[in-house]
């Protein structure tokens, strides 16, 4: 067993694990962080493309922020559609001037992983095994193997930030866990297609066959979604009918259409809401998809893994630097709040937007009702836009 000694070992380097790594090195902070998968795994998975304000910020003022400058897509504006029409919000003008960025998760892990490469701290890749162990004392252990090798790390603070699969939320004793949990009786079918995209900015669209999202990547790379059955089979889509169903859901009257072109990549996400609480145990701290899933219908949960690490990476600096643990006894109650929040908004965006089979004739003239309301009404929009844009990281 080879033994070595850390201030904080984290789990996953997934966004969260990677920005928390990044965050606490420019304090000063050593880390260790494992991940299971391989490098060009977490590089290429297709995932998130919103970045919130909140998130830009950091990045920029963290210095991870120079190819988010040159090749991000800032959008001040998202398109709701319903009953054959687009309805812009305004997002920066009801905000105050706040907006959002298109720019892939994949791309925030690649800076992520270039700052840590240069920072020279432990970054690894293709580990097994992993496990954490005496996190209710003061001197927490995580185990793994990596190159053939067992090896122990001794921490001061263990960061659980592997995700919702992985091993640290379920090393808390279940006794010590309150778990919150929704599943929705559909997923997303979603493509990454070579076509220009049609429009300069996203739109949610709900239609009789179901919602639909027309997203983008890059001025070349369109992104689509559209609502599926959680168990879909994606093989019995063939391109040509991806294309006519997400035409079919996403067309307006005035001949506004998605651009068709080759697809690159296509995949089913399952859809649901979970929230553990508390967002700790003992040293153990968890942070991102670890502690909560949110739906993908409010772009919430890579955005919810930044605010996270960002007050789990000022807590830590306070502990080391002075011993106080005010911000880390802070850290589970915050981000549970914020957390909830997020969550009613991604259950809102979802139940508005999405046609579900057990619904009544009066639940759909219900929605459409509110979909009317919410593009007519200014306080309605503003909502939205502050909820979509994000809210403060603390
Ligand atoms: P992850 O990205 O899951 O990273 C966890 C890492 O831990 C992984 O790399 C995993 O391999 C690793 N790991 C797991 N177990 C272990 C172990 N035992 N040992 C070591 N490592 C381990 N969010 C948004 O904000 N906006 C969006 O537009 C958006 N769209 C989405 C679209 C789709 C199709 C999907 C699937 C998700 C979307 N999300 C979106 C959600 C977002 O991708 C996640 O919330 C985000 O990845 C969370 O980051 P994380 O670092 O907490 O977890
Ligand atoms: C995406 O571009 O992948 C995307 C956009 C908005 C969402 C979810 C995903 O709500």
């Amino acid at each position: 067993m080879i033994k070595s000694r850390t201030q904080v070992g984290i789990v996953g380097a997934g966004p969260a694990g990677l920005m928390l790594g990044h965050l606490l090195h420019r304090e000063g902070i050593d880390s260790v962080i494992l991940e299971d998968r391989s490098q060009e795994y977490v590089v290429e998975r297709v995932r998130a493309g919103v970045l919130e304000q909140g998130t830009v910020d950091l990045m920029r003022e963290s210095g991870v922020g120079d190819r988010l400058d040159d090749v991000g897509m800032r959008h001040e504006g998202i398109y709701i559609r319903f009953a054959g029409a687009r309805h812009r919000i305004d997002m920066a003008g009801l905000t105050g001037g706040r907006a959002i960025t298109i720019y892939g998760q994949n791309e925030v892990v690649k800076d992520l992983i270039t700052a840590r490469v240069a920072s020279g701290r432990p970054l690894h890749f293709e580990v097994s095994d992993v496990s954490v162990h005496e996190l209710n004392t003061r001197a927490p252990v995580v185990r793994f193997r990596h190159d053939g090798a067992a090896h122990e790390v001794a921490c001061d603070i263990v960061a659980g930030c592997d995700g919702s699969h992985g091993v640290c939320r379920s090393s808390i004793p279940p006794a010590h866990l309150e778990v919150f949990e929704r599943e929705y009786p559909f997923a997303w079918l979603g493509i990454l297609a070579s076509a220009p995209p049609a429009s300069d900015e996203l739109v949610y669209s709900l239609s009789d066959r179901g919602f639909a999202l027309f997203s983008m990547r890059s001025p070349a790379i369109t992104r689509l979604y559209l609502q599926c059955a959680p168990d879909e089979d994606v093989s019995e889509w063939s391109d040509d009918r991806i294309w006519s169903e997400l035409t079919a859901r996403l067309r307006t009257d005035d001949g506004w259409e998605p651009n068709v072109g080759p697809i690159l990549q296509k995949g089913v996400t399952p859809m649901r809401s979970f929230v553990a609480e508390p967002m700790r145990y003992g040293r153990l701290f968890l942070a991102g998809d670890a502690a909560h899933i949110v739906p993908p219908t409010g772009a919430k949960g890579l955005n919810l893994a930044m605010a996270d690490v960002w007050r789990l990476a000022t807590a830590i600096a306070d502990f080391c630097r002075t011993g106080g643990k005010t911000r880390l006894d802070e850290y589970s109650d915050r981000g549970v709040r914020r957390t909830w929040r997020a969550q009613r908004f991604s259950w809102w965006m979802t139940s508005m937007l999405h046609r579900d089979d057990r619904a009544t004739p009066f639940d759909h003239r219900r929605q459409l009702a509110e979909l009317d309301y919410l593009v007519s009404s200014r306080a309605a929009m503003t909502s939205l836009a502050e909820n979509y844009v994000g809210t403060p990281f603390d």
